[in-house]
């Protein structure tokens, strides 16, 4: 099916971009742009995504600043070249903008972990527990949650609360247990997990530093405990971006998705970087969801606006209030 001659259809709307071909001498960069200005439209990427869309992006940023630059944007069209999560977030602060995903099926092995029927029995089992939940999580977990919270903030929401409340942490249980012991807190913690963050090998981080002696280790707190201890440095994808800027070492292994390797390139172009190996032969560094959006599939969304998230409008009002509480709580801590 040719871009130029549509028979847009309902299949589109099923099936996303998949038969679609793109006519190989456009410039994407230059329609895209176009594109953006014609529609008052902005694209806000994660760091996880492919360079090219970083490249073009309007917003680059990890999960607490892509939902502030979506809370606070007057665009009339959101174009999230993220994870399903990622866009609904933006929808839920958004109800009266369009919110484009470039491929539907951009979802999260972590979101996938915490299935809102289990979860509301869970929650149901201890019901003088506080819900924070990380927010790599769908809409109806985030409806039966009282605060979310992404990597940069959760020590300073947890800390917030009275030491003797008791807390749901909900969906990584990797990050609960971080934060379990940055606080001194026994938060009970729902078992999921990121399939990205599980892969690394601390045989062969040791081994690479080992190699590379001045070499720093960083990584995110999605990484299992284990992995952690043989960090130098553990934070959200904006803290390790920052800690390899203001950081003296010229070379670090980065213990997280590997198109962040990409900002850090640019930011420090002599410093090197080393995206820790996962624990096979495979290229499980990199997210096979957030891979899924590219750059033609973000020209055609564009071009169509089209695939679009939308919400009932009970789950979004639910789901609103605990995310704006994050937003309140981050900006008293001035994480902005
Ligand atoms: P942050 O964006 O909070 O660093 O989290 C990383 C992640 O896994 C997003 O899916
Ligand atoms: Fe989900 Fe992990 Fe991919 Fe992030 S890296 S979107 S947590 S599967």
């Amino acid at each position: 099916m040719s871009v130029n001659n549509v028979d847009f259809d309902e299949k589109l709307k099923k099936d996303g971009f998949l038969n679609f071909e793109i006519d190989s001498s456009l410039d994407l960069f230059e329609e895209i742009n176009k594109l953006k200005k014609e529609k008052n439209a902005i694209i806000l990427a994660h760091y996880y995504q492919d360079p090219d869309i970083q490249d073009i992006a309007d917003f680059i940023g990890d999960s607490l600043g892509l939902a502030q630059k979506a809370a606070a944007t007057d665009a009339d069209i959101i174009v999230f070249a993220g994870v399903h999560f990622m866009a609904e977030t933006a929808k839920i602060l958004n109800p009266g903008k369009k919110v484009l995903l470039p491929d539907l099926n951009a979802g999260c092995s972590l979101s996938d972990s915490c299935p809102p029927d289990l979860f509301k029995l869970f929650v149901e089992q201890h019901p003088d527990h506080l819900v924070i939940s990380y927010i790599n999580c769908s809409s109806g977990i985030k409806a039966l949650s009282d605060i979310i919270c992404t990597s940069s903030n959760a020590k300073k929401i947890v800390d917030s609360l009275p030491i003797d409340t008791k807390i749901i942490f909900a969906p990584d249980k990797n990050l609960g247990a971080y934060i379990n012991k940055q606080t001194g807190r026994n938060m009970l913690l729902w078992n999921g997990s990121c399939m990205v963050h599980e892969i690394f090998s601390m045989e062969i981080i040791t081994k690479l530093k080992n190699r590379h002696p001045d070499a720093l280790f960083i990584a995110h707190p999605e990484c299992e405990e284990k992995v952690l201890e043989l960090a130098d440095f553990i934070g959200s994808t904006t803290e390790l971006l920052k800690f390899t800027n203001t950081n003296d070492a010229q070379t670090f292994i980065v213990g997280t998705e590997a198109g962040i390797l990409h900002q850090m390139q640019l930011l420090t172009p002599t410093k090197t970087f080393i995206a820790a190996p996962p624990d096979n032969a495979c290229a499980c560094n990199n997210c096979p969801h957030m891979k899924l959006n590219t750059l033609e599939k973000l020209y055609l969304c564009m071009n169509y606006e089209l695939p679009e998230i939308s919400m009932d409008e009970t789950l979004r009002l639910q789901a609103k209030k605990p995310i704006d509480r994050m937003l309140a709580l981050s900006k008293q801590f001035g994480l902005v």
